[in-house]
């Protein structure tokens, strides 16, 4: 077992892959067995570890949530033989009930196949699940890592320190730009062996970054895994074969996302219709993890044109590179979503800008990504007719943070139009050039090579490049691990809503006689857009303006209930207070419903409606809450809601049925500040038994707030809502 050297003894795998690359074949084996593992399609409860092998195992792996203490294992199980490579075995394994946003650490076990020995354990690897919204971390990227290129950009040794730097990030992700598994040099004719290894070629290098992180590939053009080659005619150098054995290897040793996969479930959205020969292609996906979406696209599994080069006699690039196409469907599933989500961060990753071409903002003007004829015309309309905007206006209009491509590699740090377009440096070329930088006539330009750092927090994403060097290249000022170039895109300025709703109060919380009241939160979008819905809990009786807050989308005509919002949207145990409804649409119906179960069966409850704008109680103005009572049948509690984010005085009068002013109280209210006033006539200062009306204003200037009272039975308890009139 020879694949799980510590760290600092990685220089041992190096000659291996050294004579791997200049043979273009799978490393060569010493003693079996020798094993690579290699983590991918993270959810926020699943990970899927690929396993290749060069003897017939048996496995399991062994996890849990503290270093060297595993609490579950999967079931052992034998490794079935790898279908696409004699001698070999491969298959993938889920690790399944994870907790989200958890750091797990696992390790292989593995005994001969068809024996009852012991099993013997492989070193300690980790992965941490999806995170909720809010948290912090880093993931990482490479560009082309190009293995076959050992004599003009790919050092074996520079890839190991690259990967092995990165893998010391303990990065959530570890993404490939594409061009890291090219098949177009091969001698012909092509056979599935030989595109079988390209894929195992990389196998021991990405296990080094695997080891604390999981990987995301996007498709390259050297990878010839494309629509148009898949649709080749035969030709005797089974060209048409290569995309199909390419993919099938890309998806057997490297676990990649579909939609609605048996193992990741909803988690991830992406391309759904499988190829004959392949099944689903895993190519294009999109997934959320804290603040930040991340979207892969491919243009070269739906291009019907070749995009950038093909192989097989019939290649030839076309003059039109309209021709060339992401396709209705991915775009329709980009632009979905895109506009569907909520998240502060947006990544789109690519291998390049339409897959083809040289440079960043200097082409993405051009063809269906950017509108226009190469003249420089605006040939949109006419060429993509279903379209509603090019994919560049698409990331713009949708506020996508970062576009990364790879392809040209070399560092590349650009702006167009409030969207950042990074070119990723590649991670293993031993000759430090910035290849194409003729290409990029602005921005900041970087030679290679190493990985990208990026860290995401709420209040910023920071992308760092971290150059890395051979030993024999290291000097004053090139040292490996020194970040090269940095910089941070702040978090957007959030817009105004719309429109408020104010909830004046809210529940989960224990009342008289074993009740235990809850609040329901129903929300109607009664307009013809779509609503973007941000919730936040104000609490009671302090500053509300640091709620917490939560978003969701509601769709044009839709509605929700949010049952037992406290609990189920803020993860309340026990509290109360008001809530405040933010929208991007104006036109919402929202109300709240408080209720508690009652012995013996059914339910007691009160409804509140929350109050819009016009419904606030202003300065200039007074309202009035009819039916006031203070006796021994019945008990009146006053709510009060500040609905600025300034301080407030609220003025309230008890008004008896002859006009005459029994007693005034001005109280005081924090920002977005809610209280309840219980017996407010008592409150007041009356003591005697009282029927009759408050009289509310504010003499705060610009002062808004909500306010009801609840009248309550004092045999029943059951309460019933006075509004302001
Ligand atoms: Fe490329
Ligand atoms: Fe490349």
């Amino acid at each position: 077992m020879k694949n799980f050297p510590p760290f600092s003894a990685l220089n041992r795998l190096a000659p291996a892959l050294l004579l791997a690359v200049t043979s273009l074949a799978p490393a060569p084996l010493e003693a079996a067995p020798t094993v690579t593992l290699v983590a991918g399609q993270l959810t926020d409860r699943s990970v899927t570890i690929g396993a290749r092998a060069d003897a017939a195992l048996e496995i399991s792996f062994q996890y849990g949530v503290s270093s060297g203490a595993y609490t579950g294992a999967t079931p052992a199980a034998v490794l079935p033989a790898d279908p696409y490579a004699t001698g070999f075995f491969a298959s993938q394994t889920v690790i399944p009930g994870l907790a989200a946003d958890t750091r797990y650490y696992y390790r292989l076990q593995y005994r001969t196949a068809g024996t009852t020995g012991a099993f013997t354990a492989g070193s300690e690897r980790t992965f941490h699940t999806m995170r909720p919204a809010g948290s912090s971390f880093v993931f990482c990227i490479q560009g082309d890592s190009h293995p076959e290129r050992a004599k003009s950009m790919f050092d074996p040794d520079l890839y190991v320190q690259t990967l092995t730097a990165a893998s010391k990030d303990q990065p959530d992700f570890y993404i490939l730009s594409g061009d890291d598994f090219s098949v177009d040099t091969l001698p012909t004719p092509y056979t599935q062996p030989s595109v079988t290894g390209r894929y195992t070629l990389q196998l021991p290098w990405l296990d080094l970054v695997s080891r604390s992180s999981t990987l995301f590939l996007v498709n390259g053009n050297h990878e010839q895994a494309s629509l148009w080659n898949y649709n080749l005619p035969s030709d005797g150098t089974n060209s048409n074969q290569v995309p199909v054995w390419a993919q099938n290897a890309r998806n057997l040793y490297y676990p990649m996302p579909a939609p609605n996969d048996a193992s990741t479930g909803a988690f991830y959205s992406g391309n759904a219709s499988p190829l004959s020969g392949i099944g689903p292609l895993r190519n294009s996906y999109a997934w959320q993890n804290g603040d930040a979406l991340f979207v892969v696209i491919d243009p070269y599994w739906s291009s019907p044109a070749m995009v950038d080069n093909g192989i097989g006699s019939s290649s030839g690039k076309t003059a039109d590179r309209w021709l060339i196409s992401h396709g209705d469907t991915q775009y329709q599933w980009l632009q979905q979503t895109l506009e569907q989500s909520t998240a502060k961060w947006k990544f789109v990753f690519a291998h390049h800008v339409m897959g083809t071409g040289r440079g960043g903002i200097e082409i993405a003007g051009q063809y269906e990504w950017g509108g226009h004829d190469a003249d420089g015309s605006w040939g949109f309309p006419t060429r993509r007719p279903t379209w509603p905007v090019p994919l560049h206006q698409l990331m713009v209009a949708n506020h996508v943070t970062i576009f990364f491509q790879g392809h040209d590699h070399l560092f590349a740090h650009q702006q167009l139009d409030g969207v950042t377009y990074q070119e990723v440096p590649i991670p293993a070329d031993y000759t430090y050039t910035a290849f194409n930088a003729d290409a990029y006539t602005s921005g900041d330009v970087l030679p290679n090579a190493g990985y990208l750092r990026v860290t995401v927090a709420s209040t910023g994403v920071k992308v760092e490049y971290v150059r890395e060097f051979l030993p024999k290249d290291e000097n004053a000022t090139q040292v490996s691990g020194q970040v090269a170039f940095s910089y941070t895109v702040a978090a957007p300025p959030v817009p105004p809503p719309a429109a408020t709703w104010l909830l004046p109060s809210s529940a989960r919380a224990s009342g008289a006689g074993g009740a235990f009241y809850t609040t329901d939160l129903a929300i109607a979008n009664t307009g013809t857009s779509d609503a973007t819905l941000t919730l936040k809990f104000l609490g009671h009786d302090a500053d509300g303006t640091a709620g917490t807050e939560k978003s969701f989308t509601l769709a044009a005509g839709k509605g929700a209930t949010y049952a037992d919002v406290l609990g189920s949207v803020f993860g309340l145990s026990s509290g109360y207070g008001a809530l405040r409804v933010a929208s991007s649409t104006t036109a919402l119906a929202v109300s709240g419903q408080t209720s508690t179960p009652a012995p013996g069966g059914g339910t007691f409850g009160q409804s509140v409606p929350a109050f819009a704008d016009a419904d606030l109680i202003r300065s200039g103005s007074t309202r009035t809450i009819l039916g006031v009572r203070e006796d021994g049948a019945f008990r009146t509690n006053l709510i009060l809601t500040n609905g600025t984010t300034s301080p407030l005085y609220a003025d309230v009068s008890l008004v008896d049925a002859s006009g005459a002013v029994l007693a005034s109280k001005r109280y005081t209210l924090p920002p977005l500040g809610m209280t309840q006033v219980t017996r407010v006539v008592r409150d007041l200062g009356v003591a005697a038994d009282t029927a009759g009306r408050l009289v509310l204003s504010t003499p705060t200037a610009s002062g808004a707030l909500a306010a009801y009272a609840a009248l309550i039975d004092a045999t029943t308890n059951d309460p019933r809502t006075l509004l302001p009139r």
